[in-house]
């Protein structure tokens, strides 16, 4: 089989036994942004005022160990099965593409983008996956997906964004299809570190569906940060079924 790394690379990647080993991935793989790419940066509307470029190298040592494997499963189970093979999920937001390497490493027909061309080159490295640079805003896919998973991501789209952002998200699931989600559990929209965040409780998250009538709340819970330093920032997760 031939991988081609790099953005808009549409192969699917079924029935591909070439899998990346867990021992053969190097841990961080971040460099420095290319020439070429610091114009295609620039004519993007700003997503993050550049912040997971500017820090990527702290960001990949932060995130890419960190255990997210009890969430995976769980979105994992409400995921449905496919007659003709693996079922495809999409990780949008990738950053370090921790969660599209397991995904495809537990079999699962995995394709993924983020916004920053720093994540997209680190995520592709680390994966071996095709990783697609893409903001959410501007989200459009040729294919559906049995399950997509949005960690950590989502809650940088702007509030006003959010309800179409999610609706388009909405329409590339299949029937059944399910979504995953995880906000900062809070009120409002603030900016922090260069960063927008929209935060979410369970109510406001209940008003954010109401906006997405193809989704159905299947259950939302609270969890503590992985991160050893973070334990005291607290996580909504939402799980959610395309109806
Ligand atoms: C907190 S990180 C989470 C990364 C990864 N999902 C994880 O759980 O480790 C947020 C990611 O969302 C990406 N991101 C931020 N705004 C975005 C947007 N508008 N569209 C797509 N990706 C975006 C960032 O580049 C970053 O990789």
């Amino acid at each position: 089989m031939t991988r081609t790394k790099g953005c808009r690379v549409d192969k699917g990647l079924a029935n591909t036994p070439n899998r990346p080993s867990i021992t053969g991935a190097n841990p961080i793989t971040f460099q420095k942004p290319k020439r070429k790419d610091r114009g295609k940066q620039n004519c993007q509307k700003s997503y993050m005022n550049g912040f997971y470029d500017t820090n990527a190298e702290k960001f990949l040592q932060d995130t890419q160990n960190v255990d997210m494997s009890s969430l995976r499963d769980r979105f994992l189970a409400a995921v449905p099965k496919t007659y003709t093979g693996s079922s495809r999920i999409l990780d949008a937001g990738t950053g370090s593409g921790r969660d599209a390497r397991s995904f495809y490493l537990a079999g699962y027909e995995t394709e993924a983008f983020d916004a920053s061309p720093s994540m997209v080159r680190a995520a592709t490295d680390f994966s071996d996956l095709p990783v697609r640079q893409m903001r959410f805003e501007d989200f459009e896919w040729e294919h559906s997906f049995e399950g997509i998973w949005a960690c950590a991501s989502l809650l940088h789209v702007a509030r006003d964004d959010l309800s179409e952002v999610m609706r388009r998200l909405a329409d590339h699931l299949v029937s059944a299809g399910a979504l995953y989600a995880s906000f900062k559990v809070g009120d409002g929209e603030r900016q922090e570190a260069a960063r927008h965040f929209t935060d979410m409780t369970e109510e406001s998250f209940a008003a954010l569906l109401d906006d997405c009538p193809s989704l159905r709340q299947v259950e939302t819970w609270r969890t503590e940060d992985r991160r050893p330093d973070r334990k005291d920032d607290l996580w909504l997760n939402a799980l959610m079924r395309k109806t």
